[in-house]
């Protein structure tokens, strides 16, 4: 049980498993349940109200197949090339130093790949992420009037912008997600004009902040250990051991027995991922930062059916950009010890403050 949250908490890496697979429990507020939405943040709600993320099957299987039709293997391995080239050019780029490596490199990979992916241009990149950044922000646990604020003016926003975005795609299709799934709409598949704009705010806003995050944290635990081989492994490694999200909830559907505990509807678990992929029963030595492990599959990508549509596009971004990182710059090293943010919803770093020179 977790006091302060009053709800029961799954930490063992078997326990998270269990909770996240069980058909029993999902994600969707069960209607009796659902809280009154106050009007000024309607935009808000209307927008989640399509979201694959907060919906159960039949409309998250729906929603999920299409966006997995776009998001094959092929279109995700296809990238490789322009995610490597992008690397080399934010290199080429870096400022004088000491310089803020989230900002220079952690930030961009991300937020230019899924825009070129779904086909948005990228000099609006910028506005993206800060619509997307805002809009996050409402997971936080101390909301403030501004934050409701500044979301629901980046909502309006951004749907405007997708609502324009697709009207352009719908006349000259691209070679892109979204011209993808606007054909899928047109083959009768059902897919609403507002659940495609739903889709994209979606993969746009999922589809960076947890990689940026990742990466920060990832080269951190690189350069504090001495490690720069980055292999398959390192990179599950880098994810099991220092994760951007930690906890997601499940609401229970039908009485249901885990362990010792019994769970009525309408109740609430937390499935608390960070501490599963700590868990000395599924790893040895779990605290300690071993970029050549083996072991069960880390749990930082959640499990089920809501199980991330992006793990093969995040893992490879990973894999190249730190690839490239320590490839293009060897003597890669803090410019101060990092500090995390003081923020809920992502485990992450303030700022990432490196030097790349020839040490004096
Ligand atoms: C290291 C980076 C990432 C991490 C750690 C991460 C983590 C997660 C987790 C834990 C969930 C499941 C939440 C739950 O079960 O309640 C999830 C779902 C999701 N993620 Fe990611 N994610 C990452 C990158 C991405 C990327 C790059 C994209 C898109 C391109 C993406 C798109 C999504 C979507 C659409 C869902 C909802 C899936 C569904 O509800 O069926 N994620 N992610």
């Amino acid at each position: 049980m977790w006091a302060d949250y009053d709800m029961a908490c799954a930490v063992s890496h078997k326990m998270v498993h269990a909770v996240l697979r069980d058909r029993r429990l999902g994600r969707e507020c069960p209607p009796e349940l659902a809280p009154e939405i106050p009007a000024h943040l309607q935009p808000f709600y209307d927008v989640e109200a399509h979201s694959m993320l907060e919906l159960e099957a039949p409309r998250h299987t729906r929603l999920r197949a299409l966006v997995l039709r776009a998001f094959t293997s092929r279109t995700i391995a296809a990238l490789a090339p322009d995610i490597r080239a992008l690397c080399h050019d934010l290199i080429d780029q870096f400022p004088d130093e000491p310089f803020d490596l989230l900002a220079h490199y952690a930030q961009p990979v991300p937020v230019v790949i899924i825009s070129r992916l779904l086909g948005v241009p990228e000099e609006r990149a910028d506005d993206l992420l800060r619509w997307s950044n805002a809009m996050v922000a409402m997971y936080q646990a101390r909301r403030t009037a501004e934050i409701e604020a500044d979301a629901i003016a980046a909502t309006d926003a951004f749907v405007a912008f997708m609502r324009d975005y697709v009207a352009l795609r719908r006349k000259t299709p691209g070679d892109d997600l979204i011209s993808t799934l606007i054909a899928a709409e047109a083959d009768g598949q059902k897919l609403s004009e507002d659940e495609l704009i739903t889709t994209c705010i979606l993969l746009l806003n999922a589809g960076h902040e947890a990689t940026v995050h990742t990466l920060g944290n990832g080269t951190k635990a690189l350069l504090e250990h001495g490690a720069s081989q980055i292999t398959d492994a390192a990179v599950e490694e880098i994810i099991r051991y220092d994760p951007p999200l930690h906890m997601f909830t499940r609401w229970v559907y039908e009485d249901v027995t885990f362990g010792d505990h019994s769970f009525r509807r309408g109740d609430q678990i937390a499935c608390l991922l960070a501490a599963a992929n700590r868990d000395p029963l599924a790893y040895d030595q779990p605290e300690v930062f071993d970029p050549a492990r083996k072991g069960p599959q880390n749990t930082s990508f959640g499990g089920g059916i809501h199980f991330c549509v992006g793990a093969p596009l995040a893992r490879l971004e990973l894999q190249i950009a730190l690839e490239v990182l320590f490839e293009r710059c060897p003597n890669l090293r803090l410019a101060e010890t990092p500090q995390y943010g003081d923020v809920y919803h992502f485990h992450g770093l303030e700022r990432l403050l490196v030097s790349t020179s020839n040490q004096a």
